[in-house]
């Protein structure tokens, strides 16, 4: 039975969860390093509430009661729950660090999901106490909008782990696909060239990156390729392309692109820092 879920990581996909979380009726803590990031995703997590009851998706009352189940926190100790999903940068050595230090706050019974893109999800489970309840939880961006969770099991996940959060995805709404820990799992292996054939067409010099999104935006994509990557993250993006060709044996098809490493070199992360291959004033 869950009760209570604790998010790792209150950026991008920390703050969309959380509130998913909240709004669905589950006492939800939101912890982050930066105690700052987390405030600030609470914020966040507010504004997007009102503008919900705006919208007369939500009553007030709904609002209020979410925002009354959201505790926010840069205590670590505070990460005690039913269910914890990691979701900090995509850096191996954070996530085993993270995972070592939540798994021996929790019960040995705890469920301790990531919800990386692309990482090896057998590789934290193996470096996790109890590996049987580690478990790959990937959602997509926005969190509280998209239907789809991959659910990645690994040859040491229990039945009870893919049970539980079977069950958790459904309480979200969303419709979860199973699946076995490989490099970029299904969504981010087949979609890779989506982004990397457009940064290869960008580094020709042959166009633009306003006529490439407004040419696949109009040929039914909803988001063209800069402005997903913008608002995924560069850095987030990059280190997926660079994990899915690593972890695929390095084929030249699948190669990083210099543009996208220049961006994260520079700062230029997208939508969360202000600019990418977009500006956002
Ligand atoms: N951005 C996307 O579209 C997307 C989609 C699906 C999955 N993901 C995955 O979700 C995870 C987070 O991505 P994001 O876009 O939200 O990143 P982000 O950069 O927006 O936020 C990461 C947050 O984690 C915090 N953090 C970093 N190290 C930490 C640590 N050791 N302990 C606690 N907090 C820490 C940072 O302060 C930051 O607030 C990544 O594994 C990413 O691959 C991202």
């Amino acid at each position: 039975m869950v009760d209570k879920i604790c998010i790792c990581g209150a950026g991008t996909m920390g703050a969309g969860i959380a509130q998913l979380a909240a709004q669905s009726g589950f006492e939800t803590v939101l912890y982050d390093l930066d105690g700052a990031a987390a405030l600030a995703a609470g914020k966040r997590i507010e504004g997007q509430l009102w503008g919900l009851v705006e919208k007369k998706r939500l009553t007030s009352a709904q609002a209020e009661a979410a925002l009354g189940r959201l505790q926010l926190t840069g205590n670590i100790g505070d990460c005690r729950a039913d269910v914890v999903i990691e979701a900090i940068a995509e850096q191996m050595e954070a996530k085993l660090s993270l995972f070592s230090r939540i798994a021996a706050l929790n019960e040995a019974g705890t469920v301790l999901a990531t919800n990386t893109s692309s990482l090896s999800v057998t590789n934290i489970a193996e470096n996790t106490l109890h590996p049987e309840r580690v478990m790959g939880m990937h959602f997509f961006n926005p969190a509280p909008l998209m239907k789809l969770i991959e659910l990645v099991s690994t040859s040491y996940t229990s039945p009870e782990t893919i049970s539980v959060l079977h069950s958790l995805a459904r309480a979200f709404g969303k419709t979860a696909v199973l699946c076995r820990d490989a490099p970029g799992f299904i969504v981010n292996h087949v979609a890779r060239p989506f982004y990397l054939e457009a940064l290869r067409l960008l580094e020709t010099g042959l166009t633009d990156i306003e006529t490439i999104d407004s040419l696949l935006e109009a040929s039914g994509f909803r988001m063209g390729p800069f402005r997903l990557m913008d608002l995924i993250g560069q850095d987030i993006n990059y280190a997926v392309s660079c994990s899915v060709y690593e972890g695929l044996g390095k084929p030249e098809r699948l190669k990083p692109s210099p543009l996208q490493q220049l961006r994260v070199a520079r700062g230029e992360l997208g939508k969360k820092s202000g600019r990418g291959f977009y500006s956002y004033p």
